[in-house]
């Protein structure tokens, strides 16, 4: 997965979890694919979450428009609503899935919260809803990469049940090796496959 993250100076409390919207479980969430018109609310979150390495609006377009990757939008179910009449929803987090053709493999490129809607369960929540994206399209396996400094994102990937495979030594801009962990979605023979 890219990038150095921007260390959090929000408080994170961790909210409740309710069933609401499109399944979503955590409190108040919607999950959606993201559209063009997001682009501008996708950039802001990526300046506030990631130090280098942040996609960029032509990134965004080419994933949102490419049948071989999925990029979702958590936000307020609430400003979700408003949206509707005509307001900008806040964003609050993204999560990017990459689908390549011919490989049994799906790989988390990038997921992103809001420093202030840390700890309430969004990433869990997006991670979840490409689990379901990656079983439909017959991808039993999910793959990523995470630096071995961001020890709150290994915590949430391992919860998930994500297990650690592999390391790339001096994989990241600041020298921090990358580790490289796997989910099995869907049972299938073991995966051979050396993913990127
Ligand atoms: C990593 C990140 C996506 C987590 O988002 P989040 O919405 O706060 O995560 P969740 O609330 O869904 O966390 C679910 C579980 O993951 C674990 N977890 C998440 N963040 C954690 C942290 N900072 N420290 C310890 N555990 C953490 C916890 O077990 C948590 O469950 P709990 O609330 O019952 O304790 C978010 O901190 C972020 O955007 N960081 C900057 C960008 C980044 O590092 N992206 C990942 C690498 S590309």
């Amino acid at each position: 997965m890219k990038g150095d993250i921007k260390p959090s100076t929000a408080a994170e409390p961790r909210g409740e979890s309710r069933v609401t919207g499109v399944q979503a479980h955590a409190a108040s969430i919607v999950v959606r694919n993201a559209e063009l018109g997001d682009i501008s609310s996708l950039l802001n979150l990526e300046a506030l979450c990631f130090q280098t390495d942040r996609l960029s609006a032509r990134s965004f377009k080419h994933h949102i428009r490419s049948e071989h990757a999925e990029l979702v939008i958590a936000e307020s179910a609430v400003t979700n609503k408003k949206s509707q009449i005509g307001q900008t929803p806040e964003i609050l987090g993204y999560a990017l899935l990459l689908l390549r053709r011919g490989t049994q493999l799906t790989r988390l490129y990038s997921i992103a919260v809001s420093p202030q809607a840390r700890g309430k369960g969004v990433a869990a929540e997006l991670i979840r809803w490409l689990e379901e994206v990656a079983k439909t399209r017959g991808k039993p396996f999910m793959r990523l990469e995470v630096s071995s400094n961001n020890q709150g994102a290994i915590a949430l990937y391992k919860k998930l049940g994500f297990v650690i495979f592999g390391m790339y030594d001096n994989y990241y801009d600041d020298q921090s090796d990358a580790i490289r962990m796997q989910k099995r979605l869907l049972s299938g023979k073991p995966v051979m496959e050396s993913a990127k």
